[in-house]
């Protein structure tokens, strides 16, 4: 079974949130099953830097106008799967970031830089381009990729079947019409039943209405995002292709994320032993100017600063955080207003709350290790990923009970501890109260150890590995191109009971 896994993202060559780390861990999982995966990403001079025994192995013809570009294949850092960069300086070789200049404002020209993206991903899927190997299967993540499911649609003859992953519906993708002629894309597309989406036009869209199949990344989101609340506006698109469409659950990299081997740390350990856990948190309150008291509840962020992520609550929350004696530290970046009133309130709060704006990887690690409490809340959440890392740190999550959330985290009942099923605290409720709440019923569990403990070892003990959910992959890949892989894990569709109950 071979895959052309085509992304934007993928850590370390690139990466801005939790794309990136699906982007590693899901095409090394399905390796280790025997498929020959791999992966095609924009050449940014990041990940040309970081890519591993790069070589030039295609000269790409002129297309989209542009001219410059070639196909540099290489290894992905650390492993022995294959990569492919677009290597186009017009493109790609920039400074700022993957999608933004160094404002914050998007790059002008990224419908024509994905756009580009994915016609060489259909001719690298066509065999176009001589480099000796075709794929079975080509999937497509996110809108970045989203023309390319559209492309392979109008091959004729023999192709590739193709899965589009959306990792979150509110990223769209969507341009003036004007650019459709830029694209490379015939004008009968733009229509209601195309990529036509209130005369714009999405690559989304010709993500999820073209692919074989379509995925994203929670059994709860897939559900959700049928729904007008939570679909964007693309909840008929998503309707229409229910027979086509299935959630599977992210997993995570757990060599990367393990504390028990983890290089970033000042000290590693494991659920038989956490006292190692302690001296990250002194190192860690240290570290940011935090009263050094082993004693007082630290409670850590680490996301994008956005309202997605409920960093608008947690901002109106923080006084009470203070009040009760607990520490908060604080690593994002996003909304500017959000990045400024955080910089005052560590102004204000000094030696309780410590604020990191910017993005720092190791920091990321030692918060997870350091902290006993995560904070994960969101207003919609496809997955969510830190929440996961935070448990296999021991660090205990509060989330609110959407997407990947709710599919994640089991909160704390007298019931669920008994039954050890308890992983962390869930609430229901988007305003500042649901969250306050939550945090209350932590923090008065925290001052009962031996519960806490036992609250720990739960959490450290659950299993999200990509190993079950690469099966489903693999099987799907299966199932949709029709060559066989050995191993089996059934994929539930998005049941037509659920899209009638979302439609009523
Ligand atoms: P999303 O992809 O919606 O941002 P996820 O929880 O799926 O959310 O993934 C976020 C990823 O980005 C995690 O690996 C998290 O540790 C990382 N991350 C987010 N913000 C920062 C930051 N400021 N510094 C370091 N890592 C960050
Ligand atoms: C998106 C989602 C997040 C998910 C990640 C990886 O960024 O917002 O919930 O975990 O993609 O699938």
């Amino acid at each position: 079974m071979r895959v052309l896994f085509v992304t934007a993202e993928a850590y370390p060559l690139a990466k801005t949130g939790g794309l990136a780390d699906v982007s590693r861990a899901l095409p090394i999982a399905l390796a280790r099953r025997g498929v020959d995966v791999r992966l095609l990403l924009p050449g940014y001079p990041r990940a040309y830097t970081r890519l591993e025994q790069p070589r030039i192995v295609a000269k790409l013809d002129p297309m989209l106008g542009i001219a410059d570009a070639t196909l540099v294949s290489g290894k992905f850092p650390g492993t022995e799967l294959p990569v492919w960069l677009v290597d186009s300086p017009t493109l790609f070789r920039r400074g700022g970031g993957l999608y933004q200049d160094e404002n914050g404002r998007d790059w002008p020209d990224n419908a024509l830089r994905f756009a580009f993206l994915a016609h060489v991903g259909a001719k690298l899927a066509m065999g176009e381009i001589r480099i000796g190997w075709k794929p079975d299967i080509v999937h497509a993540n996110d809108w970045h990729a989203g023309l390319l499911p559209l492309l392979l649609a109008q091959e004729k003859g023999p192709k590739p079947s193709s899965v589009f992953t959306t990792h979150n519906m509110a990223f769209q993708g969507n341009f003036p019409s004007s650019i459709l002629s830029s694209i490379g894309i015939p004008e009968s597309y733009f229509a209601s039943g195309g990529i036509e989406f209130y005369r714009q036009v999405s690559f989304l869209k010709a993500g999820l209405s073209y692919a074989d199949r379509v995925t994203t990344v929670s059994p709860t989101y897939a559900r959700e995002i049928l729904t007008p609340e939570f679909g964007c506006g693309m909840e008929g698109v998503l309707r229409s292709r229910a027979d086509d469409f299935s959630g599977i659950l992210n997993g995570i990299d757990d060599v990367l994320w393990d504390p028990a081997t983890d290089s970033h740390l000042p000290q590693t350990y494991r659920a038989s032993d956490i006292s190692g856990k302690r001296v990250c948190k002194t190192a860690l309150q240290r570290e940011h100017g935090l009263m050094a008291n082993p004693d007082a509840p630290l409670i850590g962020y680490v996301s994008r600063l956005t309202h997605q992520k409920m960093a608008d609550t947690i901002l109106t929350a923080l006084p009470w955080i203070v009040e009760q004696q607990a520490q908060l530290v604080l690593v994002g970046e996003g909304d500017p207003v959000l990045e400024e009133a955080f910089t005052e309130a560590r102004a204000r709060y000094g030696g309780s709350v410590a604020v990191h704006v910017g993005y720092d990887e190791p920091l990321a690690h030692r918060l997870q290790a350091g902290c006993d409490i995560l904070l994960a809340p969101a207003r919609f959440e496809p997955c969510g990923l830190t929440q996961l890392y935070a448990l296999r740190y021991g660090t205990l999550p509060i989330v609110r009970r959407t997407g990947g959330l709710a599919d994640t985290v089991v909160d704390s009942t007298a019931e669920s501890i008994a039954n050890r099923a308890a992983t962390g605290f869930v609430f229901e409720d988007v305003g500042t109260e649901g969250l306050i709440a939550a945090t209350a019923r932590a923090l008065a569990f925290y001052r009962e150890p031996l519960t806490w403990r036992r609250l720990q070892l739960h959490a450290m003990a659950q299993d999200f590995s990509w190993d079950a959910s690469a099966a489903k992959y693999a099987f799907l890949y299966s199932k949709v191109s029709g060559v066989p892989h050995v191993e089996e894990a059934p994929v539930e569709t998005a049941s037509q009971e659920a899209v009638i109950q979302a439609a009523s």
